[in-house]
């Protein structure tokens, strides 16, 4: 679907995945009784009454529950994304995503487009039927950070504030402003829709020199995120290892230090070819390597390590390739 009068005119484009912002309830009063991922992309902008003055126009990728996030749904997503930056009329891009994977589905791109323009994902903690929804307010900013002259890079958009693939997460289950960069902080804000930033842009990310190979790929490596924990034990890593895992990420305590069990069975992992990687299940802050490591940490979060793992076993044409 697409809205608009002069398809060669500049433009921004909204490409709709679902989420919450497009989810609907039975009541404006229960927040949590509601089902994303309903209301297509084109009703969302007709929400936004000063859009009719932007030139936008939009489509719809997907309609999900952003927990149901699929390789299928970001290959397609990516591959629209790196068409539409190669278009000269188009200004920048915006995807209306769930708030659950969303910092996911950023990371990914992030790493896969050469993103000299903006593509600005947005997203709500309250359906669109909601009596607090937040979706048209996020909308109408992300589409504001897509218009900024000078804008790039793939960011997220909630609650007036503009963060970086890198360093964005989702740090609360209900807060309309659910969403933190750590120590990075936030790249600026969007305050009655005009943008102020606190950092440069963040250039570029990885490139789009991996995604032809991502697409040629049926099926993406299998890894799986494991958490270090009290009474931890090495059999999921033994069973995972048995159905041909072709990596592990795991969220370590503190540091990246990981429960004695759990750690010989990774190493015995590792030991056998399957790439482990260490994150820490706190949820700010990074692993910080040390000399005596066994086990090679990542700087990223757990979700967004996982990804790391995936396209670098891409890249080095691992052939151990399981589900996904
Ligand atoms: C989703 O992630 O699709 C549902 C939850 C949300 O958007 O807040």
């Amino acid at each position: 679907m697409s809205t608009a009068p002069n398809p060669g005119a500049a433009c921004i484009m909204v490409l709709g995945t679902g989420g919450t912002i497009a989810g609907t309830g039975a009541s404006a009063a229960s927040p949590l009784d509601y089902r994303a991922g309903v209301l297509p992309v084109t009703q969302l902008l007709s929400s936004i009454p000063s859009m009719a003055s932007l030139p936008v126009r939009a489509e719809q990728l997907a309609q999900i529950d952003s927990k149901d996030m699929s390789a299928a749904v970001w290959r397609s997503l990516a591959t629209r994304c790196a068409e539409l930056l190669t278009q000269p009329q188009v200004r920048g891009i915006v995807v209306t995503h769930g708030t659950d994977t969303v910092e996911e589905t950023a990371f990914l791109l992030h790493q896969l487009l050469a993103a000299d323009k903006p593509v600005v994902l947005t997203c709500a903690m309250r359906p669109a039927t909601d009596l607090g929804s937040d979706g048209p307010q996020n909308l109408a900013d992300a589409i504001a950070v897509a218009n900024t002259p000078g804008a790039a890079g793939v960011l997220l958009v909630c609650s007036g504030r503009i963060h970086d693939a890198v360093h964005a997460s989702k740090v609360h289950h209900y807060r309309l402003d659910a969403f933190d960069s750590g120590d990075a902080g936030p790249v600026g804000f969007v305050e009655d829709g005009r943008v102020r930033l606190v950092r440069p842009w963040r250039s570029a990310g990885a490139g789009g020199c991996r995604l032809p190979a991502l697409l040629e790929v049926a099926q993406w490596p299998w890894v799986e995120i494991l958490t270090s924990h009290a009474c931890a034990t090495g059999t999921a890593v033994h069973l995972l290892c048995a159905a041909g895992v072709a990596g592990i990420v795991v969220a370590g305590t503190g540091n990246g230090s990981l429960h004695a069990e759990l750690e010989a069975a990774l190493l015995h992992a590792q030991a056998l070819g399957i790439r482990v990687v260490r994150s820490s299940r706190c949820g700010a802050g990074r692993v910080l390597p040390g000399t005596a490591d066994r086990l090679p940490a990542s700087p990223l979060n757990a979700v967004k390590a996982r990804i790391a793992l995936q396209l670098e076993l891409l890249a080095a044409g691992d052939d151990r390739l399981g589900g996904s």
